[in-house]
């Protein structure tokens, strides 16, 4: 049932899964492996070609991780990528050593010799370089097709196997002609087909689905109105949808309208069975004089497992739970193909149910990517504002209100929240920004309305957009200053209680995206 793959193996560089998704881009499906798995293994999962990855390890080290030898012999096509070349290189007798001078950013490459992998490129073409070894001593048994004026192997073939080294980055956008080598390797070395599609994936998702799902038994969908829960839901009603059941747990801490918005598309237009469980009171209770940002996870974390499990119960024959994880979640949490539990991050993890609640679960995003989950949102007929949704964090405006939580507060928070994104949508900014929002600082600062001076019981709004690809590292968005003014003008007329809007200019790090 595997679809043909390509393998990449993690050898430790930040660009692993920018390396599997450029193959996903050409419709081609690609899956990160540790990098000592074994050729069993991959013929297990029908590879027709391997991707060594960069990394931080020097091949010639005793301790770098090393391929396994019977890699080379799998008669499959071998691409190493810096690292991955020293380390395929240097096992088939080639040298490698601390370069005389490291190189890192933009060369040139001047290709010496013809081959399918540098077809189609110029003579002499921008490549991305990041690298303190080299191979120095190629050895009998490689050509060079490339090189840079540092690097004499910038680019090699083994001459009678289809392994290849390239000590530039083809993956990053600074090596305008990378696409085209990945897509010279995919088809025309390693005779992929471009059949990783929406379509094909959504097909396949969908027949997965159906065998899980064969007699009686039903599934519980969590659905928060993001968009991995909501693609998740509508993939399971697309797949089974007399079996499916939602539940939203309005907890007292969503956008403006939230809610309602959600009513309409999933029980509205998609008429599914949705339980919305209104638990406002019950969060905002528990958070009553708490002030600690993360005393209010834990407690909201609680409260919504509770809240969950109280709806679940009720929901006769329910044996699986739907969770809308990712293949990055997967590979960062060490449980991808790869085994490895290299890039380990730490989750938060509100909003997130326990294992204890005893259903089996069902992951159908679990192999796909971000892009890969908007595009079968879209084919689904889920709306552009879901589809393209900014991620909005599980304890909601609880950590965008300084301080307690109250109802008061919320108000306050709700509607300048609400025209951040009007105006950041009517400007056409939205689809540009990582994620935008308001925070609401409940200090009293002075400011003057009509013809008097106004104190008590005026707030400040921080207004705060960020760009970002993986929220680990964020930078503020140099938004166009008059995007601004509309936004403050708006707030400080339209939200008694706000005399005054800040912009926050600060990356992560050192500050966080949200504020608490
Ligand atoms: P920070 O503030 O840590 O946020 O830079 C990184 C990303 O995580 C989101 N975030 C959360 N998501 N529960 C969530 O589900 C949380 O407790 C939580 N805290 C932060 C944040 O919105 C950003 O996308």
């Amino acid at each position: 049932m595997n679809p043909p793959s390509i393998a990449i193996l993690d050898f430790g560089s930040q660009y692993v899964q920018l390396i599997a998704r450029r193959v996903r881009e050409n419709q081609v499906h690609s899956l990160i492996f540790a990098p000592n798995v074994s050729p069993e293994i991959l013929q297990r999962h029908s590879v027709i070609g391997i991707i060594l990855s960069g990394g931080p390890s020097s091949a010639y080290n005793h301790s770098a991780p090393q391929p396994h030898p019977g890699l080379l012999n799998m008669g499959v096509p071998v691409l190493g990528i810096c690292y991955g070349m020293q380390a395929v290189c240097q096992q088939l007798g080639a040298k490698v050593q601390a370069a005389a001078q490291r190189e890192y950013g933009r060369t040139t490459l001047e290709r010496t010799a013809d081959d399918p992998l540098v077809r189609h490129l110029p003579a002499r073409t921008t490549v991305w370089m990041s690298h303190g070894d080299v191979v120095t001593g190629l050895g009998e048994d490689f050509v060079t097709l490339a090189r840079t004026p540092h690097s004499p192997f910038a680019l090699v073939r083994h001459r009678s196997r289809p392994l290849y080294g390239i000590q530039f980055h083809p993956e990053v956008t600074h090596t305008p002609e990378g696409a085209q080598i990945l897509r010279n390797f995919l088809f025309d070395i390693c005779n992929a087909r471009p059949t990783w599609n929406a379509g094909n994936i959504l097909d396949q998702a969908v027949e997965q689905i159906r065998e899980r799902l064969r007699g009686e038994a039903h599934v519980i969908c969590g659905l928060s109105g993001g968009v991995d829960s909501s693609v998740t839901a509508a993939l399971l009603h697309r797949a089974a949808p007399d079996k499916l059941t939602c539940i939203f747990v309005d907890n007292g801490l969503l956008r403006l309208h939230e809610r309602a918005r959600v009513e309409a598309i999933f029980r509205g237009h998609f008429r599914m069975d949705l339980h919305v469980v209104d638990a406002s009171k019950r969060f905002l209770e528990r958070l009553r004089g708490v002030i600690d940002p993360q005393e209010k996870r834990i407690r909201i974390g609680h409260e919504f497992i509770d809240v969950f499990r109280e709806e679940a119960a009720r929901i006769p024959n329910a044996r699986f739970l739907a969770q809308g994880t990712l293949y990055p979640d997967v590979i960062e949490s060490g449980h991808s193909a790869a085994g490895t539990a290299a890039n380990i991050k730490l989750h938060h993890n509100v909003g997130g149910l326990p294992a204890e609640l005893g259903f089996e679960l069902i992951e159908p995003l679990r192999d796909l990517f971000k892009d890969e989950v908007r595009m079968i949102g879209e084919l689904l007929g889920l709306p552009e504002e879901i589809v393209w949704r900014h991620p909005f964090p599980g304890p909601g405006l609880a950590v965008r209100i300084l301080g307690e939580v109250t109802p008061e507060r919320l108000e306050l928070l709700r509607p300048a929240d609400q025209i951040i994104i009007e105006e950041l949508t009517a400007a056409g900014w939205y689809r540009k920004v990582a994620q935008a929002f308001g925070v609401l600082m409940p200090v009293s600062s002075v400011g003057v309305m009509g013809d008097g001076r106004a104190y008590q019981g005026q707030h400040v709004i921080a207004v705060r957009f960020v760009e970002s690809t993986d929220f680990m590292t964020a930078d503020w968005v140099h938004i166009d200053p008059n995007v601004l003014s509309r936004i403050s003008s708006r707030i400080t007329n339209e939200v008694a209680g706000i005399n005054r809007v800040v912009y926050d200019v600060t990356s992560k790090p050192p500050a966080t995206i949200e504020w608490e």
